[in-house]
């Protein structure tokens, strides 16, 4: 512990001990404890945020689960206990002697270590982030609203908008880059999810024409939120029915994205968000389309430009539903159930 930068700057917490989820070994909902925890330390380049609300995303179930879904050699080694977790919102309560720009008091929403990992992660009264991962948060948003934006808005932006970074995604051989989306048809699938919903809310934005895909009950949140047109998946398959489509944000992606290749226009886009399993290469090539992925990564550089959009209203943030924090459990149970609208989050006391 650097405890002369944490004396220097830091609000006396008057304790040692947090209350955070973690879980001891990898399995369902079960797994996931509520209970003591040391609170973390700062290093330098961090502040430590005592936190309101933490959205929750689908990479935490995948390590809840022990990465699964990843071929094992890409499953990364978890030290037990751990956190899970990635986005919040909070206020500073402690801040490294190095760290500029930021205060004790602020109000500040962060996607936090993501995709690397560390031991202080979301799910937990107070989280210690390194500050380049970090933004004011929106002031006229709530902290339950602003934990919920992070990894599904930052994801919708950066393969919407901006990439951001330069790290390659080991599975395709070219770096993943946005296309002009103004005046061009834009489907969104799965379009009422934490992701969907604010790949609407950006293509909308940036002038473009909007089809969103999901169940029936997305419909009326998802005109909304700006969607043009609206396929109702469980009574018409959009590959089936739309054609000369620029740009397929496939947000439910896995093995299926392959059946959008032929909505596209010659030189159209396909952006699976879960690219594992596409394996047409060879029909994207015939057709002349691109098909391109990226792993969203932690930017508070990015998160400060969205909390001018989420501060005006440009993008709104839609709540599926609320769990206390100790009650995660329930809220991964939800999560299980699939048909999210918009995001789920849980509240610290
Ligand atoms: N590349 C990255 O860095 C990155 C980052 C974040 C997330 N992801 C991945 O992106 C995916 C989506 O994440 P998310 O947070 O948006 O998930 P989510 O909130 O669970 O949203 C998924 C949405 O898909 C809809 N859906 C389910 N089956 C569908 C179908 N057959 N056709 C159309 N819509 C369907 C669901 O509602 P309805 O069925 O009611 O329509 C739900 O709203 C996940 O696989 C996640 O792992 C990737």
């Amino acid at each position: 512990m650097n405890s002369n930068l944490e004396n220097n700057k830091a609000n006396n917490v008057g304790a040692t001990f947090m209350k955070a989820v973690r879980q001891h070994e990898f399995g369902g909902p079960e797994v996931l404890r509520y209970e003591d925890a040391p609170i973390p330390q700062l290093q330098n380049g961090e502040v430590r945020v005592k936190v309101s609300a933490i959205g929750i995303n689908p990479p935490d179930w995948y390590l809840r689960d022990g990465y699964k879904m990843l071929p094992p050699e890409w499953q990364p080694v978890v030290p037990f206990p751990v956190i899970l977790g990635t986005d919040i919102s909070g206020v500073i309560e402690a801040i490294a002697e190095d760290v500029d720009g930021f205060k004790i008091g602020d109000e500040v929403y962060s996607m936090v270590r993501f995709p690397s990992f560390g031991p202080s992660q979301a799910y937990a009264e107070y989280v210690s982030v390194p500050a380049s991962e970090i933004a004011l948060k929106p002031k006229g948003i709530s902290h339950i609203e602003a934990a919920a934006a992070p990894m599904s808005l930052l994801t919708a932006w950066q393969f919407m908008i901006e990439l951001g970074h330069n790290v390659q995604n080991p599975l395709q051989p070219n770096k993943h880059e946005p296309v002009e989306l103004k005046g061009k048809t834009v489907l969104v699938n799965g379009a009422g999810g934490g992701v969907g919903h604010f790949a609407v809310q950006l293509a909308k934005w940036q002038g473009a024409r909007v089809i969103a895909v999901a169940s029936g009950k997305q419909e009326l949140l998802l005109r909304e939120l700006g969607a043009d047109e609206f396929i109702d998946y469980t009574k018409s398959a959009a590959e089936d029915i739309v054609k000369d489509i620029d740009l397929v944000i496939d947000s439910v992606g896995g093995h299926t994205t392959g059946r959008f290749l032929k909505t596209l226009k010659q030189g159209g886009a396909l952006f699976p968000i879960f690219p594992l399993g596409f394996n047409d290469n060879e029909e994207a090539m015939r057709l002349g389309v691109i098909v391109s992925a990226t792993q969203v990564r932690s930017s508070g550089a990015q998160l400060e430009k969205l909390a001018q959009l989420l501060d005006n209203g440009t993008i709104k943030v839609v709540i599926d539903s609320i769990f206390p924090l100790a009650d995660a459990q329930k809220a991964h149970e939800r999560a299980a159930k699939g048909h999210i609208q918009g995001k789920i989050v849980l509240t610290v006391s």
